[in-house]
């Protein structure tokens, strides 16, 4: 599996290129069908995110209103808090869960942060990603950065080699975007379901025989803080369609 990897990458010549959207990436038929919520699965967890959002006596909306007020939020996230900690949407919400709405935190990638995830997110579909990285949001910027020029694993790969080296070529089936964040999220036909970015950070350090750090941990957050950087000026694209 090795021998074959670095083969495929080995006489692929290293070509600087602008960072494209995910949906470029995609099948002409995976991004139609991303396009199209009636044949979007993802959509389900989207509905499901809508009706948590109104539910109860403490729901979200007795605070924040209609989940429309959320339009925009997602272009800005990972975001530095007040206390100075790093959240991304998910951790955002799980704070609002155990501090404003006073229960127990869904817990990440359960179906329930997933769904509301998926529904705040889709209020920013289209809209272009602007993470502010100056202030307390600057160190943070560089950790992830420097995770994300790192050399990893038995195969001994940065994520760049793979995602700005040898964007648009194929491997195992897939062909390799600019790694961006912006359609998580997504629903991925392998997962048959929902799943975060962190997730997906998972199964890239999986495939480079690297550490698994943990969903929400800090490694994922700062690489999703410079991915999200990375990803300035493109668009929203969650819920996602994955292969
Ligand atoms: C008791 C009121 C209250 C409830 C209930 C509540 N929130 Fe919040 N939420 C807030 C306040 C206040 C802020 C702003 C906090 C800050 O900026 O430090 C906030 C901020 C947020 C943000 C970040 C918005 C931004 O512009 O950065 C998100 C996302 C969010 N809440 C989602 C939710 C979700 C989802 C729920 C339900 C699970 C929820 N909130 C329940 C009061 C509430
Ligand atoms: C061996 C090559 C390789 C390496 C190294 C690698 N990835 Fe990936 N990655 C892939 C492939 C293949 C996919 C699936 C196709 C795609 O979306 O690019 C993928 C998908 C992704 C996606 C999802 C993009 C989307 O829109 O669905 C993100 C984000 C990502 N990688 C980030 C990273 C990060 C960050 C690193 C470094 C920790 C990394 N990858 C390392 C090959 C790699």
């Amino acid at each position: 599996m090795r021998r074959w990897l670095l083969l495929a990458l080995w006489p692929l010549a290293v070509s600087a290129q602008e960072v494209r959207p995910s949906r470029e990436f995609l099948s002409p038929a995976l991004r139609a069908q991303q396009e199209d919520p009636s044949r979007h699965p993802g959509w389900l967890w989207v509905d499901e995110g809508e009706a948590i959002w109104r539910r109860g006596e403490r729901s979200c909306q007795s605070c924040h209103g209609d989940i429309s007020a959320m339009r925009g939020v997602a272009t800005r996230y990972p975001a530095v808090a007040s206390d100075g900690a790093l959240l991304n949407l998910e951790g955002r919400i799980e704070r609002c869960r155990v501090e404003n709405q006073g229960a127990a935190p869904f817990g990440y990638e359960s179906e329930a942060l997933l769904s509301l995830t998926a529904a705040v997110a889709r209020q920013s579909r289209g809209m272009a990603m602007s993470v502010p990285v100056d202030g307390a949001a600057a160190a943070f910027l560089e950790e992830g950065h420097a995770f994300y020029e790192t050399r990893q694993g038995q195969l001994n790969l940065s994520c760049g080699q793979c995602h700005d080296a040898n964007a648009g070529r194929r491997l195992r089936g897939d062909v390799i975007s600019h790694g961006l964040g912006t359609g998580y999220p997504a629903y991925r036909l392998e997962w048959n379901g929902m799943g975060s970015l962190h997730r997906r950070l998972r199964a890239c350090s999986l495939g480079v025989r690297a550490t698994q750090f943990p969903l929400g941990s800090r490694e994922y957050l700062t690489l999703e803080l410079y991915l999200a950087h990375r990803a300035r000026g493109m668009p929203v694209e969650a819920p996602g369609l994955r292969r």
